[in-house]
């Protein structure tokens, strides 16, 4: 944890101009300046620097923020990362908040790993370009498999000289201590000695997301050997092998642009890619792919093509591994590789130029995939049918959304020639099969206080309270509790309306992050509201809105009991049930109510958390009115109509599942 005093001092000094003038070229308009969007293809700029406000906004993709929100999105840091990035830039010493001893501990064998392996690496890259063997040797042969200085360079590849502890000999001269020699791996201790684990290898160096070396590969060099071709560092405190992706830190900015990530399975294939342009590439490094991998891609982008060496019992054996991938919401299209080949010899083989026109047309979504590969095997035997049958639909119960599963069962139940009836029940069943086996007291249905996994949660409607059915499906029984709140907008309309009553001429600052920017209560509901273009269903609510629109219009406060003294009467009587009871507070406010805090003091939380519960409400009626208009046109309707409705089906959701997760993620103290 970074002190408060110290995120402040960074705040002030990250000029939003310096700061994003450093990655995009910036032209002074008026007091503003301009460029052209660095999170979306353009080419007339729509991409503004506001340096009095100190923010910046892109008109054409809508991402703004301030200083630390633009290194966040344009070096894809955490918070945390970000404000350390920009200490380091404006010279600011990091205080960090006080930690238990064990952590200090913990903290400080993490670094002192770090340093160990930044330090290997700078060894064996420097071994690599100038010791004769290295050059001989490690260098020589990268070249012959075709590899440019550049993308050595970019990935830090090295070499580990040949003899016996060469490595470890120099460490320990220039001080490092054994401990972490050995806890990094570089160094194994038996009863000889100490030596070098990666001895006469290549080196492939490992990156963490913000790019420090944390683990190292090494290959031999001599294939005809009895030893292990690749060897890994061990886990570690340092090292999580499930939690990494060979290549995220050279290829996460590309995966963002693309909005597409490839995964392929060997250091080798990383970079044979990266060279021929395809450079949103990342290797699982031939394990099993692991949800926290996912989860990892998931941070940039939905969209995960896989390419497969095409061997069909290898492939086979992986398919389960990506039901995980399909479980986290993610689109999963698979790309087969010609017979003995891998994307490295693939791409060596073919022009820069070929290898992504291979990419462009060969990519098959997966279940399709999957059916094909299976019925290929199954023949006509009927035990083995109902296998292959069961595996697929498996598949698809797993996938989050109800529209893409029905349109797979459509599909499947062409390709496998089965009534799409039976698929609809038998998908029902499994999928009723898991829900029941999730929602434990425990964890269902409650206040939605983010989900144990930690970083965002695909699936933050599985949390919100009181959603009906969040499916809304066609085929899907109604498994869920009862919902906690009705549904429609008029509870979070009263909310909002009794906060506008109460508390709407009292400052208010929209962003933590941003304390120097502050409006009133109503200045922010006005603002939000009118940016989305909502109003209130609820006549009388949605005439107190329009006044304070008003009011807020003219650059004003609402005078002092406007709202109970008002000439018509329904106004009047609204507000003095609204002011008199400031405690009969909707659900959504369960946990806030909860503490011991005084509402006045949460108005920070409560506001922008009203808000989304009303637009969450929103949304949900939206989506209902599409599903009734889809089930209406089901027997008449053209399919443009449909699938306009479906498309419009999915970006309802997708902004539902968005509502849902931050007011999953917003926390209340
Ligand atoms: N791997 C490993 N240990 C091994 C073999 C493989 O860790 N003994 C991992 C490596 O990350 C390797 C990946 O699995 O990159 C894929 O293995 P493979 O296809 O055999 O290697 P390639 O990447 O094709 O390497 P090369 O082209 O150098 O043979
Ligand atoms: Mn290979």
């Amino acid at each position: 944890m970074i002190d408060p005093s110290t995120v402040e001092r960074i705040f002030e000094a990250a000029q939003i101009v310096e700061v994003v003038g450093e990655f995009v070229p910036l032209k002074k308009k008026g007091v503003n300046y301009m460029g052209n969007c660095p999170f979306h293809k353009e080419k007339t700029p729509s991409f503004v620097v506001s340096p009095a406000r100190n923010i910046f906004k892109c008109f054409g993709c809508g991402k703004g923020g301030n200083a630390v929100h633009f290194i966040m999105e344009h070096e894809q840091m955490t918070y945390v990362e970000a404000l350390k990035f920009l200490a380091r830039k404006y010279h600011i010493e990091i205080q960090e908040r006080e930690q238990t001893p064990q952590q200090v501990q913990q903290q400080s064998d993490r670094e002192s790993m770090m340093i160990v392996t930044a330090y290997a690496q700078r060894i064996f890259s420097g071994d690599l370009f100038d010791h004769p063997q290295g050059k001989a040797v490690g260098l020589t042969y990268f070249v012959e498999r075709g590899f440019r200085e550049e993308t050595i360079r970019q990935f830090e590849l090295g070499y580990c000289l040949e003899e016996r502890d060469a490595f470890t000999k120099r460490a320990l001269a220039e001080g490092f201590k054994e401990e972490f020699l050995v806890s990094t791996g570089l160094s194994i201790r038996n009863e000889r000695g100490l030596f070098d684990r990666f001895r006469g290898r290549v080196i492939f160096p490992i990156h963490n997301l913000s790019g420090k070396v944390i683990a190292f590969g090494g290959r031999i060099l001599k294939t005809d050997k009895q030893t292990a071709k690749y060897l890994n560092s061990p886990e570690s405190e340092l090292y999580h092998k499930s939690h990494i992706l060979y290549g995220i830190f050279q290829a996460r900015k590309a995966i963002v642009q693309e909005d597409r990530c490839y995964l392929v399975e060997g250091y080798t294939d990383v970079l044979s890619m990266h060279q021929a342009g395809v450079t949103n590439v990342v290797a699982s490094s031939g394990t099993a792919l692991t949800v926290e991998q996912i989860r990892l891609i998931r941070r940039f982008t939905r969209n995960v093509t896989i390419l497969y060496d095409g061997d069909a019992a290898g492939i086979k054996a992986s398919l389960r591994g990506i039901d995980l991938v399909l479980e986290e919401g993610m689109q999963v299209k698979v790309i087969l590789l010609p017979p003995g080949e891998d994307p490295d010899s693939y791409a060596k083989s073919h022009s820069a130029t070929e290898l992504r026109d291979f990419l462009k047309t060969q990519e098959a979504d997966f279940i399709r995939f999957k059916v094909q590969l299976l019925l290929q095997d199954a023949g006509k035997d009927p035990i083995m049918r109902a296998r292959l049958i069961n595996e697929i639909l498996h598949s698809v119960a797993i996938i989050p959304d109800a529209i893409e599963r029905s349109v797979y069962l459509r599909e499947c139940s062409q390709m496998m020639d089965i009534q799409e009836d039976i698929l609809n029940k038998e998908c029902a069943r499994l999928r009723a099969r898991r829900h029941s086996v999730r929602l434990d007291p425990a964890r269902g249905g409650q206040e939605g206080s983010g989900d144990a996994s930690g970083e965002g949660g695909a699936d933050g409607t599985d949390h919100i309270p009181g959603v009906a059915d969040r499916d809304g499906a066609v085929d899907v029984p109604d498994f869920r509790p009862a919902p906690a709140v009705e549904p429609g907008t008029e509870q979070a309309e009263k909310e909002l309306v009794r906060l506008m009553m109460t508390y709407g001429n009292q400052p208010f600052c929209p962003d933590p992050d941003r304390r120097d920017e502050q409006m009133s209560v109503n200045q922010f509901l006005v603002r939000e509201l009118h940016a989305d273009e909502l109003t209130f269903s609820h006549p009388l609510y949605a005439r107190v809105l329009q006044e304070v629109d008003a009011f807020v219009g003219k650059g004003g406060a609402v005078p002092e009991h406007h709202f109970v003294r008002h000439p018509d009467a329904a106004l009047a009587s609204l507000a003095a049930t609204l002011l008199a009871s400031p405690y009969t507070l909707s659900r959504i406010h369960a946990r806030v109510q909860a503490t011991v805090r005084e509402e006045p003091d949460l108005l920070e939380d409560l506001v922008p958390l009203t808000l989304l519960a009303f637009k969450y409400h929103k949304v949900m009626l939206m989506i209902g009115e599409v599903l009734t208009e889809m089930r209406q046109l089901e027997s008449s309707g053209s399919d443009a109509h449909l699938r306009e409705l479906q498309g419009r089906y999915i970006l309802l959701n997708d902004l539902k599942k968005q509502l849902g997760e931050k007011m999953g993620h917003r926390t209340i103290m």
